[in-house]
């Protein structure tokens, strides 16, 4: 059975495309058949794993819009994982799908004629909460939400758990959010944990372990073309390997995901 994670939040900057990309890494090294979808028009996702969003000769957009079969736009990349690249072409795909009766469910009609390929769909949602997120989280069975470990990092939070809920009523009853992924996460202050302890205590939320410490090998890694897993022995890597067999205990046998409480 294919499983598939929508990485979503609608604050930029959060780290949802360095989750994505390290997962599927993680998943990949686990044995797992993965394939990231990009459904952010920057193509940062596509571009940090070696593809120039400019030189597709095909890409999501022309997915969505059902203009050709979902395996033709599949690219293969250097750690395993099968992407469905995305470019700027994807913001058009936008406006043309809010024309479209079911615009919701493009990306859920398209992967269900991928499924038998994978074992887990991991979706990198844009900094948004327009259409293109929307099918990101109708084709989801789970969601995490990255947030950043500082000053603020809250605001916005209500307005998405707003979204998921109307999703869950409208678009996918069955759409389990897993929590919030603390990222960037600094634990030698304690201003990161003090984050923690508000969004913690303002919402209903779980906040999932372990937290992504913040190390400056993810910045090497985006310009490098590969995950921050292919620079071995760091922290960050760690995290995110820790956090994709927690990720697959969960949808084999129904183990409840590890929650981080901080210290006080
Ligand atoms: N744990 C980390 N430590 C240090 N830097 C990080 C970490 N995670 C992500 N970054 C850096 O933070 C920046 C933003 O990350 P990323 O692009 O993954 O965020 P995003 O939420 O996908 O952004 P957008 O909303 O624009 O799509 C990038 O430069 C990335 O390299
Ligand atoms: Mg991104």
């Amino acid at each position: 059975m294919t499983r598939v994670l929508a990485v979503a939040n609608q604050k930029g900057g959060v780290a949802k495309t360095t989750t994505v990309a390290s997962l599927g890494a993680a998943m990949v090294e686990a044995g797992k058949r993965v394939l990231l979808v990009d459904l952010d028009p920057q193509g940062c996702l596509t571009f940090s794993l070696g593809h120039d969003p400019d030189k597709l000769p095909v890409s999501i957009h022309e997915v969505l819009l059902g203009e050709v079969e979902p395996a033709t736009a599949v690219v293969s990349t250097s750690e395993g994982m099968a992407l469905l690249p995305a470019n700027i072409d994807l913001a058009g795909a936008e406006a043309m799908l809010l024309m479209r009766a079911g615009r919701e469910y493009a990306l859920k009609r398209a992967l269900a004629k991928l499924a038998d390929d994978y074992d887990v769909v991991i979706v990198d949602c844009p900094p948004s909460l327009g259409v293109l997120t929307l099918n990101g989280l109708t084709a989801a069975d789970s969601v995490i939400v990255p947030l950043q470990c500082e000053t603020l990092a809250h605001r916005g939070v209500g307005q998405f758990l707003r979204t998921i809920n109307d999703v869950q009523q409208i678009t996918n009853a069955d759409l389990e959010l897993l929590g919030a992924l603390p990222t960037l996460y600094d634990s030698r202050t304690t201003h990161s944990r003090d984050v923690l302890l508000d969004v913690a205590d303002r919402y209903d939320l779980p906040v999932l372990a372990p937290p992504i410490p913040r190390t400056v090998r993810f910045a090497e890694a985006t310009a490098s073309g590969a995950s921050v897993l292919a620079s071995r022995k760091n922290k960050g890597a760690g995290a995110y390997r820790e956090l994709a067999a927690a990720l697959l205990r969960h949808w084999k046998n129904g183990k409840p995901m590890p929650t981080f409480t901080p210290e006080i």
